[in-house]
């Protein structure tokens, strides 16, 4: 299967929207910052729920404490803002799905807007639960990720053990009318 890859598509700025986990320390500004908040608001939710809300973290020394959670996110302290989501966690499926969607709805925006994103997972029960108490989340609330906004230094991944870029093609994916079938 072709891959379409129309540089002039409107599609074409976010396309490839990346993980940045390299960023320069400029600050970013409350426009941009508010901007987002009003895309992440006017995300689809199961039954229009909206079981979110967002903390803006800009306090270095919180960032630095969750940075400090596990090896795989400590490139978190270099951003110079997180939005953290927390989410009501009455109905986790739904919760999950919601979560998602805000997310890359962050990362596209903060790509279209000329900033990067990328998504740090505190890492699991243990973690969730001292990264709630770090930004002062009631614990019966759910809170799993922070998204990381600046402008981005790299695009490379700075950790020695990451996963490759790139993505599987279409001939991998896609089937027409049944699964596993051509397009005819
Ligand atoms: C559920 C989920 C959890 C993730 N957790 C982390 C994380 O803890 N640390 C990190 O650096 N990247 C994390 N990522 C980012 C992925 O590594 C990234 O999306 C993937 O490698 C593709 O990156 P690319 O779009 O830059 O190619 C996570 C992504 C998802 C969807």
């Amino acid at each position: 299967m072709p891959q379409s890859r129309d540089r002039s598509s409107a599609l074409e700025p976010i396309r490839r929207v990346s993980q940045i986990r390299e960023y320069e320390p400029e600050p970013v500004p409350d426009d941009v910052v508010d901007q987002l908040l009003e895309l992440a608001r006017w995300t689809g939710s199961a039954k229009n729920g909206q079981p979110w809300r967002f903390i803006v973290v800009r306090d270095k020394d919180r960032l630095k404490k969750i940075a400090a959670l596990r090896p795989p996110i400590n490139w978190l302290a270099g951003a110079p803002l997180g939005i953290a989501i927390v989410l009501d966690g009455a109905e986790p499926m739904f919760d999950a799905y919601d979560e998602g969607r805000l997310t890359e709805r962050l990362l596209t925006g903060a790509t279209l807007l000329g900033y990067g994103g990328g998504t740090a997972w505190f890492g699991g029960p243990t973690h969730d639960a001292e990264a709630k108490r770090i930004l002062g989340i009631p614990k019966d609330l759910t809170a799993r990720q922070i998204v990381m906004i600046g402008r981005p230094k790299s695009r490379s991944d700075p950790r020695p053990t990451g996963p490759s870029r790139g993505r599987k093609p279409l001939s991998e994916l896609v089937s027409f009318d049944r699964f596993g079938e051509p397009r005819r």
